[in-house]
């Protein structure tokens, strides 16, 4: 089955996705994934992304917890985004996991850049701009996402300890996520590509490293 998605128009930005989430029963404080693709996406297959991810804080407080997505559903084989937050700030990492084990970083070319963040007691958000992310090849393992089926499957999980060596994306460590995990067929509706995203994009000029 699929899930059909909310429309969310991120306040600070004005930038519009298409949201899934995960509800409180299925990980403390819940989550959320948006995504906003270029305006002939649905046709033409995007090669890049603007993300939204308000992901949980529970138990340990304000700069506590880490969240993650799989841009294909499954773990392993799959380009993945780690989001956690550290000293107010919202920390990224992309990563690649062959096996059901601590994700190496990714090798490829893709980048974050971000275009606005929250932290507080409860939850972190992030806003940010994902190019090169929707194809991957770590290592000569390849695969990808066709904007053009106008959905995708994707996967999520939550964990309540900050990662080791927060403020240092390419040397973190992380313990198996612990408050939830997931996986969506996720389904895009018109409001996922929009004419303004080449101007959202071009305002994610942060990088946070
Ligand atoms: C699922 C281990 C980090 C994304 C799983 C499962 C294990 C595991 C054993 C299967 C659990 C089950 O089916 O009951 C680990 C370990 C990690 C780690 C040991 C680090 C030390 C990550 C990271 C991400 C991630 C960083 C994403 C950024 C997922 C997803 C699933 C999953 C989406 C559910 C889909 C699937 O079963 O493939 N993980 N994981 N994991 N993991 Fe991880």
């Amino acid at each position: 089955a699929q899930t059909a998605p909310n429309t969310f128009t991120h306040p600070g930005t004005g930038i519009v996705f298409n949201t899934w989430s995960a509800s409180t029963a299925q990980t403390q404080g819940g989550f959320t994934l948006g995504m906003a693709l270029p305006s002939n996406a649905l046709t033409t297959d995007a090669s890049e992304f603007i993300g939204y991810l308000e992901c949980s804080s529970a138990k340990n407080g304000a700069n506590s917890g880490w969240c993650g997505v799989s841009l294909r559903g499954a773990m392993t084989n799959n380009l993945l985004i780690t989001a956690w937050p550290a000293g107010g700030e919202v920390y990224t990492n992309l990563m690649f996991a062959t096996g059901y084990a601590m994700p190496k970083n990714y090798a490829g070319d893709a980048k974050i850049t971000q275009i606005a963040s929250s932290v507080n007691a409860t939850h972190f958000t992030l806003v940010f701009r994902c190019q090169n992310c929707l194809s991957w090849n770590q290592e000569g393992v390849t695969g990808g996402i066709s904007t053009s089926a106008k959905g995708a499957q994707f996967g999520w999980v939550q964990a309540f300890p900050s990662p080791g060596n927060p403020t240092c994306p390419t040397q973190i460590t992380l313990s198996q996520h612990d408050n939830g995990m997931g996986q969506w067929g996720a389904a895009f509706d018109s409001n996922i590509a929009n004419p303004s995203y080449t101007a959202w994009a071009a305002k994610a000029t942060k990088t946070v490293s």
